[in-house]
């Protein structure tokens, strides 16, 4: 399992933030009572919402302990955090709001776990998740060709990789449930600053299972190699390095009609 970082992570904190909000700017006005943010990390953006909905109870879910101890130091009456992981959450009562930033890409085969959570929410409820959409740029290129390599690629067997599909994809999924769905993409062009900006990036998030997995004198090695490989790929120029990162969003409104009552609340065609 992945050991999350709650400092490192946030060391990006504003750029990794914006998506949230644009996404949450395509909710419509509404006063739900449950939100669920599923794999919530240090909670910062989770505790955004109880500020949005001023009536609701809001609950962030993670499975990592590292980032649930950070995010617990956000809690409040309307605000909890809970160790979950989100592939088992089945939830007392329905939500009217799922939100899952940057999290579903963690999960393999996550497509099939989206009409489960529609199955979750109120009639009337609204999903809305956002994934990269960056998997083909060179700084995921770069690192699963140096994972193949022959000195590491015997030591990487079962690690695991982030992917997510494209925004026409989940479109079709959940308009095929009966939702209406609004999805997008947005690149955006991060300035970072910094020695080994794009490495001190993705080390937070995208590549933490594959430095994890190495032991560490193969992992020092492969560091400087990663490094030499994105700097030359992310050059720096005097206002700093651009990292583009496209992002896929969904908005998708259940409607009363959308999944039959035996549906709901049931692990349907979700299997681990
Ligand atoms: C890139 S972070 C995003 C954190 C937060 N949503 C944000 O936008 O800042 C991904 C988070 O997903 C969590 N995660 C990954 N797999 C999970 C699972 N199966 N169940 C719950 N959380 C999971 C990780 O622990 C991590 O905190």
């Amino acid at each position: 399992m992945t050991v999350w970082d709650p400092v490192t992570y946030l060391e990006f904190a504003d750029e990794r933030s914006r998506p949230f909000v644009d996404l949450l700017s395509r909710l419509p006005a509404m006063e739900p009572r449950v939100v669920v943010d599923l794999g919530c990390g240090p909670g910062q953006l989770t505790a955004s919402l109880a500020v949005r909905w001023p009536n609701a109870q809001i609950v962030g879910l993670d499975s990592s302990p590292e980032m649930i101890k950070q995010a617990a130091r956000l809690a409040g009456p309307r605000l909890r955090f809970q160790l979950q992981d989100l592939r088992d959450w089945r939830p007392e009562t329905r939500v009217d709001v799922i939100v899952s930033n940057a999290t579903l890409q963690w999960i393999p085969g996550h497509r099939e776990l989206l009409l489960s959570l529609i199955s979750l929410l109120t009639p009337d409820g609204s999903l809305a998740f956002q994934v990269p959409g960056n998997f083909d740029e060179p700084s995921h290129q770069l690192l699963r060709q140096l994972s193949a390599d022959p000195r590491y690629a015997s030591l990487l067997t079962g690690v695991t990789w982030p992917a997510a599909t494209d925004a026409a994809s989940y479109l079709d999924d959940l308009a095929g449930l009966g939702c209406s769905v609004d999805a997008w993409e947005t690149t955006y062009l991060h300035v970072l600053s910094g020695p080994n900006p794009v490495f001190r990036w993705i080390s937070g998030t995208g590549a933490r299972p594959v430095l994890q997995a190495l032991p560490e004198d193969h992992r020092r090695q492969f560091v400087s190699e990663y490094q030499e490989l994105l700097n030359k790929a992310y050059p720096t120029r005097a206002y700093g390095t651009v990292l583009p990162f496209r992002r896929i969003f969904v908005v998708a409104h259940r409607h009363a009609s959308a999944i039959r009552d035996d549906q709901d609340c049931a692990p349907l065609s979700w299997t681990r």
